[in-house]
């Protein structure tokens, strides 16, 4: 039997945080050392142009975010662990998929769409303002990404699901006129992976300037901890576990038994002081050794250079007959002589 291809791609445009660790970095890397399956795992570049116009921010966050994975034990061996800009045949798939893609279809994408709802409520007369051809088309090329490599999964939090599902609508449509290539990709949502809260209480996220960096330094690490934002309760007042943002980062890190136990302190009116050096002892004891191989990988960006070439190569052991193969079935190939 031909093994599953789960494959996923992370947007090359800010530092990883204990936010995208716990929801989605830990989970791959754990489903990378399964046999069963043969991960793809991406750095999206191309998808970073999308909302950042800063040379360097892409470049320092693809080395960020390849250092990260690789610190944390991603197994290349199993895994294909890629750039996607070394994979000209994915662009090459995006037009080919865009001349199959309805406009209406895009019309519906929310990415899109949230930014001319912004327009309207803010009073301006172009809803388009802000708007370029490379967000709207954006699930086209996610579509490409995916199903250039043939994935049967694709884990993706719920913010993505619709543009999985617009890759099957754009699969589906493509099979039908030009015959069946492409595997229907699902989206694999883990309803159990933790959602963090970041220092201010909602959601950790870039885009609300709140998340605390996977692997800063220890001591910014504390301090960082130390700003997350608390109820004004005094020490030996009973807190409420619910709804803590101390304790949600902590359920993420610690062991159930641990939780129980911390939670056993919550009644007791533990002090926010204490429970912050909890939550800092935790996360550091278990993020420090792969945070010493993150220095040591960003110090010597040559090796992680060499990691994404050699999974470029093997990506494209599958994309490049694959792609020869669409061209054929579209009707782009050399003059029969
Ligand atoms: N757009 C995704 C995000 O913002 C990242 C991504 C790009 C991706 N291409 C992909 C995820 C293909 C899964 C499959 O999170």
């Amino acid at each position: 039997m031909t093994k599953a291809t789960v494959l996923t791609g992370i947007t090359t445009t800010g530092t990883p945080h204990l936010g995208n660790y716990a929801g989605a970095i830990r989970p791959a890397i754990a489903a990378s050392k399964d046999a069963e399956v043969t991960p793809f795992y991406f750095l999206a570049d191309y998808h970073a142009l999308i909302k950042c116009h800063e040379p360097e921010r892409v470049r320092q966050s693809s080395l960020e975010v390849a250092a990260t994975w690789l610190a944390l034990g991603l197994d290349t061996g199993n895994a294909v662990f890629y750039r996607q800009s070394d994979i000209p045949e994915i662009t090459e798939l995006t037009w080919i998929l865009t001349c199959v893609t309805a406009k209406g279809l895009m019309n519906r994408a929310h990415a899109y769409k949230a930014t001319v709802a912004e327009n309207e409520e803010g009073g301006e007369n172009d809803p388009d303002k802000g708007v370029t051809m490379g967000l709207f088309s954006y699930p086209i090329l996610m579509a490409a990404d995916i199903l250039l490599f043939n994935a049967h999964k694709v884990p993706v939090g719920k913010d993505q699901i619709q543009h999985i599902e617009m890759a099957r609508d754009i699969a589906g449509r493509f099979n039908h006129i030009f015959g069946e290539h492409f595997v229907l990709p699902e989206a694999a949502v883990d309803e159990n992976t933790a959602t963090l809260s970041g220092l201010d209480g909602r959601k950790m996220s870039k885009s609300y300037n709140n998340t605390i960096p996977l692997f800063a330094p220890e001591k910014q690490l504390r301090k960082a901890i130390n700003k997350i934002k608390t109820n004004s309760l005094e020490p030996g007042e009973p807190k409420d576990p619910e709804g803590c943002t101390l304790m949600s980062i902590y359920q993420a890190f610690a062991t159930p038994a641990q939780v129980a136990d911390v939670r056993k302190r919550y009644a007791e009116g533990i002090a926010w002081g204490e429970m912050k050096q909890l939550l800092f002892e935790c996360i550091n004891e278990q993020i420090a050794p792969a945070r010493e191989r993150y220095e040591a990988l960003i110090q010597s960006p040559e090796h992680i250079e060499r990691e994404l070439l050699d999974g470029a190569r093997k990506a494209r052991e599958v994309s490049i007959p694959f792609i020869k193969k669409l061209r054929h079935a579209v009707g782009i190939s050399p003059i029969q002589l």
